[in-house]
């Protein structure tokens, strides 16, 4: 009798755990099949190459930057894709336009990337097009073609959906922005988005203070990530450009510590030379929430595996049990 109900038990939970295992294993597999790592890789080098790939920044500026003068900023920051060619990828086209404060009158890459192959955007990169404009010194040739990768496929243009005058979302679902933001986000960056604070342009930023001030880099951070941390993204969650922009909407309407008409204020800001946004985590803090999300997907697992092994042990306790009787 007593066999009897150690064996239900333990088959109980050799079931129990086989499904949670067959879950996890399949929820890992979405993951995995989502994600082109290539894509993210490329997007942060896009971010910030130097940061994302732990070096020192050359120094001096940019040669190419030479070739304008409208804006002043100066040194490391000259050397980022973003700088040149926008958080929008539009460059002179798109918010980096004539009257920003990061005019440059550069072009953007999108479309134009459209129109190119991988090799090709390659060597653009590598200087064969325009000789000043050769990163393979500084960034390894398999990251050039993660930047091409990137650059060719995944460049989501939002521009028709951001109003361009105000910064707000055009047409999202604040609603549905919120439920993502609360599921995905809010364990770190707090309900109100002001749990982690970061720089921008100089000033003490919150989520809500990036959404209003530059919507096209909070884009950017939420579908791709952002150098030295390993923060959930919208591409590894499978996001579609309009669940970014809900999110962004969302994001708009959080406490922003600025004061209604200081918004949207890209041409207003004080230029600030030596400031490295999107560099890595900046304090312990954040590195320590970043390590805390591991962990809990860790913990996920090894519970699972618990259960499980729990299971296997009841039945082979079992077994004995059945053999000596
Ligand atoms: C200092 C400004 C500057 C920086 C930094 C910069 N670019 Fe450019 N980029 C330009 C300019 C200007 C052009 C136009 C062609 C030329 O004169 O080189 C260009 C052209 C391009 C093109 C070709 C677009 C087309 O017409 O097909 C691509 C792709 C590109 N850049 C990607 C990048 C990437 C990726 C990075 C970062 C690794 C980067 N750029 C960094 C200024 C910059
Ligand atoms: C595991 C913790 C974690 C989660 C979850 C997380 N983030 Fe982050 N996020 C960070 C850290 C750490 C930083 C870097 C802050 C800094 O630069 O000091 C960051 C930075 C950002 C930035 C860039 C700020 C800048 O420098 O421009 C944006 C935008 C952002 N997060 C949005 C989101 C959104 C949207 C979500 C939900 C999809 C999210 N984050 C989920 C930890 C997280």
């Amino acid at each position: 009798m007593k066999s009897k109900g150690l064996m239900k038990a333990g088959l109980l939970f050799l079931v129990f755990g086989l499904i949670l295992l067959s879950g996890w294993v399949g929820q890992a597999q979405a993951r995995v099949l989502e994600q082109d790592s290539d894509v993210t890789r490329g997007a942060l080098l896009y971010d910030n190459w130097y940061a994302a790939l732990g070096v020192q920044p050359p120094q001096g500026n940019m040669p190419v930057w030479e070739r304008q003068t409208t804006n002043t900023r100066s040194g490391a920051e000259t050397w980022r894709c973003v700088s040149c060619h926008g958080w929008d990828y539009q460059g002179k086209d798109g918010a980096y336009r004539e009257g920003s404060d990061r005019y440059t009158g550069f072009p953007g890459v999108y479309p134009a990337v459209t129109q190119r192959t991988e090799e090709e955007i390659v060597a653009v990169l590598s200087g064969k097009v325009d000789p000043q404009h050769d990163f393979s010194p500084y960034i390894p040739e398999a990251d050039l073609k993660a930047l091409a990768h990137f650059l060719k496929t995944s460049l989501v243009n939002d521009n028709e959906y951001i109003d361009p005058k105000t910064f707000k979302v055009l047409g999202g679902d604040a609603a549905n922005g919120k439920a993502l933001y609360e599921s995905q986000c809010a364990r770190c960056h707090g309900a109100d988005g002001a749990t982690l604070r970061f720089r921008f342009e100089g000033r003490d930023a919150t989520l809500g203070t990036l959404a209003l001030l530059d919507p096209w880099r909070f884009l950017h951070k939420t579908r791709f990530g952002t150098p030295g941390t390993e923060m959930v993204i919208g591409y590894d969650l499978g996001w579609t450009a309009q669940q970014g922009r809900d999110v962004l909407l969302y994001a708009q309407s959080l406490p922003s510590g600025l004061e209604p008409q200081q918004s949207p204020s890209l041409g207003e800001t004080v230029p600030s030379p030596v400031e490295q946004p999107g560099g890595p985590a900046r304090n312990v803090f954040t590195g320590v929430l970043t390590a805390f999300g591991a962990l809990f997907t860790g913990l996920g697992f090894a519970l699972i595996l618990g259960v499980f092994l729990i299971g296997v042990l009841f039945v082979i306790v079992w077994m004995i049990r059945g053999k000596k009787q």
